[in-house]
């Protein structure tokens, strides 16, 4: 017993292993249930009372030996197969590359903000519109520019199926599920069929809001988009409506701000009128509300819709639309500390 001891202590101690998986073989050829040493073991039982103190001592020996020089075996071989696949454990490590918001989300979520805090809640709606949410049911005539292939993107096996061009089509899926009061404020994707330049793009981002209740009036939309540019551009910041013509708005209006660069003196960027156009705006036209299942003899409300590159073309000076759908990293990492 002694010397089959002795013998396997010295088979032990030569052990040599070129992997992982030579390790795991010798662990089960020796230290396993089955294993050698168990066998010794289990021997240990037929051993004479006086030599029992001895041989237990040297199985013991053997026992840790060998588990000793297994994990030496397995580290050894751990460390040659990181050392192969050229992995330094000890090097400082690079600094996590983190990414940033693109503009449009941080513009996007800046007006999105600036409005619930008016009390105004988020509505969205497809961008894969049909013709009755984005035109008809918006008081365009069945013969409106607007309809036409030059500005719409139609799906081709569904003539009555489009990209939406603006988020007003959210305005009639609001109203047409919820009655007033309504006070919404709608962001989205609208696509245009233009030629991509710097100054035009075949889609862009609009946000879109919609005020009905009773009572609502033009006073009302004013003082809310005065708070809103004063809040997006500073509080230094100067508002004017001028009146223009939307098929779903009556009154409808166009609002600018005061140049966000020189304040209104005149510079290259107002080219020297001292205001930038910003949104288009109005009283919801009483035929909207109707065709959207709303009485207006009842109630009255205010729309207004605004472009998003737009916003954040003013804000950050982005002087190529096409900057923001490009992923240029170098581009959208400028943004990150405006996160
Ligand atoms: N839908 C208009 C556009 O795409 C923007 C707009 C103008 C929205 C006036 C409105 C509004 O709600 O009242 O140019």
């Amino acid at each position: 017993m002694l010397e089959k001891i002795q013998k396997l202590i010295e088979e032990v101690n030569a052990l040599q292993a070129k992997n992982a998986e030579e390790v795991e073989a010798l662990r089960i050829k020796y230290l396993s249930k089955k294993g050698e040493i168990t066998a010794v073991m289990a021997d240990f039982r037929t051993v004479p009372a006086e030599m029992k103190k001895e041989v237990g001592m040297r199985i013991n020996e053997l026992k840790n030996l060998a588990q000793e020089k297994i994990n030496a075996l397995r580290d050894a071989v751990q460390v040659e197969q990181t050392a192969g696949s050229d992995l330094d454990l000890t090097r400082t490590p690079y600094p996590v590359k983190l990414g940033a918001r693109h503009p449009l989300t941080i513009v996007k979520n800046e007006i999105v903000d600036i409005f619930s805090r008016m009390g105004f809640t988020l509505a969205e709606g497809p961008e894969v519109e049909d013709d009755w949410h984005v035109y008809s049911s918006m008081n365009f005539a069945d013969d409106h520019p607007a309809r036409d292939m030059q500005d719409t993107f139609f799906v081709e096996a569904h003539p009555d199926i489009i990209l939406r061009s603006h988020t007003s089509s959210v305005q009639a899926r609001v109203m047409e599920r919820q009655q007033p009061p309504i006070r919404v404020i709608c962001p989205g994707r609208v696509y245009r069929n233009e030629a991509v330049s710097a100054r035009a793009h075949c889609f862009f981002h609009q946000v879109e809001g919609l005020y009905v209740d009773k009572n609502v009036s033009f006073a009302d939309l004013k003082q809310v988009l005065l708070l809103f540019a004063q809040e997006m551009f500073g509080t230094d910041t100067k508002i004017r409506l001028r009146p223009s013509y939307f098929p779903f708005t009556e009154p409808s209006a166009e609002m600018d701000v005061s140049c966000t660069i020189c304040g209104g003196k005149g510079c290259s960027m107002c080219k020297g009128a001292g205001w930038l156009e910003i949104l288009g705006c109005g009283m919801v036209d009483p035929a909207v509300l109707e065709a959207n299942g709303i009485d207006s003899t009842q109630y009255t409300g205010y729309a207004f819709g605004m472009g998003i590159e737009r916003i954040a073309n003013l804000k950050y000076q982005v002087k190529d639309l096409r900057l923001f759908s490009e992923n240029d990293v170098r581009f959208l990492d400028e943004f990150k500390s405006a996160n």
